[in-house]
């Protein structure tokens, strides 16, 4: 397994992320994660949101389970929560607009994934100027959650998760220079993003790759790469889709939707 720092946090995770947002329940989860940790895998992508049925059975909650007996100082773990103005839904990180909402949604995150610390906690699907008003304006913002929560050392780094444009990623991160951490949508399908991700690598600021095969879609063979490239024939397009990606040196960690014992095979090319 190859890995790679996380801009200059001094973090260095595994080229290929575990995604956490597509396990089909508790049993293929904890399968999924142990077996990738086995194999070296490193980074935890965790969403407080993802597969939510109840207060006991999430994503956060399987985390939980899979990372139980296993040696916390190895991994690499990043929880998000999402700004917004709105009905908060602490359970679910949804909604969350003010200092104290995020603070109980980093101690649920803590609990649920039952660690000290996260070394990563994001702001999820930051990707409108209305989200980011809602995560960073005021004293009593989410951000100033994070901020305090860094100081007492429960979080490391903080970051954001965006689906927002290459121009509104690269304001952020101007205008709160804390942020050593983004996550974008970006596959050979998808390039819109590449200015933001080349100008947070310039900055120190580690990137990582949600989507690399467009959610599922960029799977299986392509009649249209055997025939247009010879050295590519035989090769499966989500192999493609990932070689793409590791090619670029600014590319922290790609996180890989994985639900299949089967998908990780890749991590091994
Ligand atoms: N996508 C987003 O909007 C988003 C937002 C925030 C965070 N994230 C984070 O980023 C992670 C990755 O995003 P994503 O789940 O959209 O990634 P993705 O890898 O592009 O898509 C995942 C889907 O691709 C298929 N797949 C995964 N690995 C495969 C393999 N090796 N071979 C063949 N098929 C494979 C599976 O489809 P089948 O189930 O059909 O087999 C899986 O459901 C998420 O899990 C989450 O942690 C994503």
């Amino acid at each position: 397994m190859q890995y790679r720092p996380v801009g200059s946090t001094g973090a260095r995770v595994s080229v290929l992320g575990i995604g956490t947002m597509r396990f089909k329940g508790r049993e293929n989860a904890v399968e999924v994660i142990r077996r990738a940790v086995g194999l070296g895998l490193n980074y935890i992508d965790i969403g407080a949101g993802y597969s939510y049925r109840s207060l006991e059975e999430n994503a956060e909650a399987w985390v939980g389970e899979a990372l139980k007996g296993l040696d916390r100082s190895k991994l690499v773990l990043s929880a998000k929560a999402q700004p917004r103005k709105g009905e908060a839904r602490v359970d679910r990180g949804l909604g969350i607009h003010t200092r104290d909402q995020m603070w109980k949604c980093i101690e649920t995150s803590l609990k649920r994934v039952g660690v000290s610390y996260l070394d990563f906690y994001q702001l999820w699907d930051m990707s409108a100027a209305a989200h980011f008003e809602a995560a960073c304006s005021g004293r009593d913002s989410p951000l100033t959650a994070l901020r305090q929560a860094r100081e007492q050392g429960l979080v490391r780094h903080i970051g954001f998760t965006s689906h927002g444009g290459p121009d509104d990623i690269i304001q952020w991160l101007g205008r709160v220079p804390d942020f050593r951490f983004v996550t974008v949508y970006y596959n050979f399908t998808n390039r819109y993003v590449e200015e933001a991700i080349t100008y947070a690598h310039d900055r120190g600021v580690g990137v990582a790759i949600m989507g690399p095969l467009y959610g599922g879609i960029l799977v299986g063979h392509s009649r249209a790469f055997d025939d247009a490239l010879v050295e590519l024939r035989r090769m499966p397009v989500q192999e493609i889709a990932f070689r793409f990606l590791y090619s670029n040196p600014a590319i922290s960690t790609v996180l890989s939707g994985m639900n299949e014992v089967a998908h990780l095979v890749l991590c091994q090319s």
